[in-house]
């Protein structure tokens, strides 16, 4: 069960640790290209997501893919960045490990239509091998780029709990590079009204070849996804 650790970078931390990064990168220039505005809500991320040039992401990718689903809400989860299916579609998590999340909210009892789910990342990012296109991790810069749309949406969605699927969106979400193993099982503050989960992404689940490993890896995340619905629901991770 998630317990309380603070071992975030302070508002004050980070916010000057944002506003060095930014003028190291010229990311003031940066802001010229990309929908300079302040956004009213979550309806406005397609466009102005699909308008984005604050990397290179968007001049190979099909289209960005910005989060969606409930906002406000209680629960937002985080991957790592649209995949294939993904960039194709437009949507978050309707590929193979999409299908993967779905089952499992499902049996932890939430719709999706009633969390917010997004990506760290807005744009696929690939390599061409033949006639497909393989995955490819977003870098650091990438990652710190789309910043400014992940915290538009914790602006916006204004969740009580944040699960970050996977270390990239854990990254993302602390600022610093961290290790599930590290993080899991402890609720990191991101502000006073905000907690961070950090747990495997779905598709590590589809990469485990042993049945058993399997299940006890999936039946975990369940587990947290539960205690996640408690949590968000009565403010305690106590499930009968
Ligand atoms: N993996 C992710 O991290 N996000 C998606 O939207 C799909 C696959």
């Amino acid at each position: 069960m998630p317990v309380i650790k603070s071992d975030r970078m302070t508002h004050e931390d980070e916010h000057a640790h944002s506003r060095t990064a930014r003028s190291a990168r010229g990311d003031d220039d940066a802001h010229a290209l990309t929908p300079a505005k302040t956004l009213n809500s979550t309806r406005e991320l397609p466009e102005a997501i699909n308008r984005c040039k604050r990397c290179e992401l968007w001049r190979s990718a099909t289209q960005g893919v910005p989060g969606e689903g409930k906002s406000p809400s209680g629960l937002m989860l985080v991957g790592e960045a649209p995949g294939d299916s993904e960039d194709l579609k437009g949507h978050p998590f309707v590929g193979p490990a999409g299908a993967m999340l779905d089952r499992a909210l499902e049996q932890a009892g939430l719709d999706r239509k009633s969390v917010y789910v997004t990506n760290a990342v807005k744009h696929f990012k690939f390599e061409p091998r033949g006639k497909r296109r393989l995955h490819v991790k977003p870098s650091a810069e990438e990652i710190q780029a789309c910043n400014w749309w992940l915290e538009e949406e914790l602006r916006l969605v204004a969740p009580k709990l944040v699960i970050a699927l996977g270390a990239t969106a854990a990254r993302a979400l602390l600022g610093r590079v961290v290790t599930i193993a590290q993080t899991r099982g402890e609720a990191i503050p991101l502000s006073d009204t905000m907690h961070l989960w950090v747990t495997i992404h779905p598709s590590f689940l589809l990469r485990i070849p042993e049945e058993d490993r399997k299940r006890a890896e999936y039946e975990r995340f369940v587990k947290e996804l539960t205690a996640a619905h408690h949590f968000v629901t009565h403010g305690t991770t106590h499930v009968k």
